[in-house]
């Protein structure tokens, strides 16, 4: 991973030095001191190529200074100065990496930024840089990023410094997550994803991990009839990070914040099987798991001040002589019972038993499940937004925000008696489809059925991320393919609202 300095202003003697400037902004420090070592030439330069510093404008000075300094100047503009936001300085940095991709070290000359901006400008460049490189064992030389260091020059280093760390630990997080979303699925089955999630009792998590005996004595029927297809035994893993509970988060102070996470680590929709093409990316139907994973990383590695809990639940969806049928009826943990239509809608089965198992043993002070449950939600709000399935207004409201200022974008969508109706099954409590209208929406209807209010309200979120966890095009602060949504959304929720 890039090495993130923030030193004082020295003028560099090699590699890239990356420039943001606001429209209508003057050169100051590094900038200043090379334009006047230039006689000027670099301001003649960027004027000559019409760059004012508007958002999305880059140009590159190649050989700016007379000698023995930087390779090349390259300037990004950021908009107008008073317009400047968290995301538009990580797009301006992701935008960034792309041009010093080919040197070894790059310097930003951050003097005209606020120590906050400069760690924007520094994630959103760390982010764009991530790789899924594991399986190239051919490439050329010469076709590999050489960027190692990028040091940010500015008067405030120790106060960039300090808003710079948690931001690491989220990056560590997001790293994490595309990580496990972008393994092929005959490495990342079940029992590996677990392993990956013990890793995490490195950074103070507690990792529990339950296999099919445990399950089966919690009644889990619903998760296991999904998992018995497959020759993979499945795994609920269950980890707490309690940082609210006094410095060393060794206990638990009070009800933990949940977050739950759909893990088919491959759908390959079982009896009722997908098609052929594009069946590969139901490598990413674990998604909502990674995010889970991911966050729970974030907020033990900026050691935040809150009782959190992740569970993820792990499967994989395959066609077998002992695969379930459509047509079966299991039973939930919760006592209530499913009849399967449809083997592909295997997600919500497996939510059920784990958001069942979450509340009873933790009486959280919410839920948040994520999932990449529905390609209904792709055909109602593209890649741009996930969908937003709340019970609780406040909670949706914080979760809206917190992914509005991050750039994970949320819609929420109804939910109602009427959606409800759409999954009542003629010889059990429920059945696991409601056919093509609404189908994100009777989704989210069955998974509301397993959050219990009899006993008080319990606020929960359901974020449906079937569209947003993987990008078939590159984006402003990450290359195409897993996104890691939510981790930063949620580890921004906990931040504004949990924390403390
Ligand atoms: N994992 C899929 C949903 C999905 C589709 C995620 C495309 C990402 C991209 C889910 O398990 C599924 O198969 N859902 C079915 C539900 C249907 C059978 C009611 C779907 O969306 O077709
Ligand atoms: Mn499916
Ligand atoms: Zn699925």
């Amino acid at each position: 991973m890039l090495d993130i300095a923030f030193v004082k202003p020295a003028l560099p003697r090699h590699g890239a030095l990356v420039l943001p400037l606001a429209e209508e902004a003057a050169l100051v420090g590094l900038a200043q001191a090379i334009d006047a070592a230039a006689g000027g030439a670099v301001a003649r330069a960027l004027a000559a190529a019409g760059f004012k510093g508007r958002k999305g404008q880059t140009c590159t000075i190649w050989a700016p200074a007379p000698e023995g300094g930087a390779a090349k100047l390259i300037a990004i503009g950021l908009g107008k100065a008073g317009e400047l936001t968290a995301d538009g300085l990580e797009a301006a940095g992701g935008a960034a990496l792309a041009q010093v991709s080919a040197e070894r070290e790059a310097t930003v000359a951050a003097e005209g930024l606020a120590p906050a901006q400069a760690a924007a400008f520094a994630l959103g460049l760390l982010l764009k840089s991530y790789r899924f490189d594991r399986y190239r064992t051919a490439e050329k030389e010469e076709d590999k990023p050489k960027l190692e260091r990028v040091a940010f020059a500015t008067d405030a280093a120790p106060a960039a410094k300090a808003a710079w760390a948690p931001m690491r630990a989220v990056a560590d997080g997001v790293f994490l997550a595309r990580d496990l979303v972008s393994e092929p699925p005959n490495i990342l089955h079940p029992e590996e994803m677990a392993e990956r999630c013990k890793e995490l009792e490195k950074l103070g998590v507690d990792v529990e991990v339950l296999g099919p005996k445990e399950m089966r004595k919690l009644g889990m029927g619903a998760l296991l009839g999904v998992a018995q297809g497959s020759t993979r035994e499945p795994r609920l893993v269950v980890m707490q990070w309690n940082g609210a509970g006094g410095p060393k988060g060794k206990k638990a102070s009070g009800k933990p914040v949940a977050f739950i996470g759909k893990g088919v680590t491959f759908d390959t929709g079982g009896i009722s099987i997908k098609p052929a093409g594009g069946m590969e990316d139901m490598k990413w139907d674990m998604a909502g798991a990674g995010a889970v994973v991911g966050l729970m990383a974030a907020l033990a590695g900026r050691r935040a001040k809150v009782d959190a809990v992740g569970l993820v639940g792990l499967v994989e969806n395959m066609p077998s002589g002992n695969a379930q049928r459509p047509g079966d009826v299991v039973k939930t943990a919760a006592g209530l019972t499913v009849e399967v239509i449809n083997t592909d809608a295997e997600g919500r089965l497996v939510l059920a038993d784990v958001i069942h198992y979450c509340q009873d043993r933790f009486e959280p002070r919410f839920m948040v499940d994520l999932a990449t449950l529905t390609g209904a939600i792709i055909v109602a709000l593209g890649h741009e937004h996930a969908g937003m399935f709340s019970n609780d207004d406040t909670l949706a409201q914080q979760v809206a925000a917190a992914g509005k200022a991050v750039g994970e974008a949320c819609w929420r969508m109804p939910l109602g008696d009427a959606y409800d109706k759409q999954i009542k099954s003629d010889i059990a409590d429920m059945k696991n489809v409601g056919g093509r209208p609404g189908g994100s929406i009777t989704a989210a209807q069955f998974i509301q059925r397993f959050v219990d209010t009899k006993a008080g309200p319990m606020p929960w979120v359901h974020l449906d991320i079937a569209g947003t966890a993987w990008s078939a095009k590159d984006l402003p602060t990450a290359p195409k393919g897993a996104t890691a949504f939510g981790v930063r959304l949620l580890d921004r929720l906990v931040a504004d609202h949990y924390e403390g």
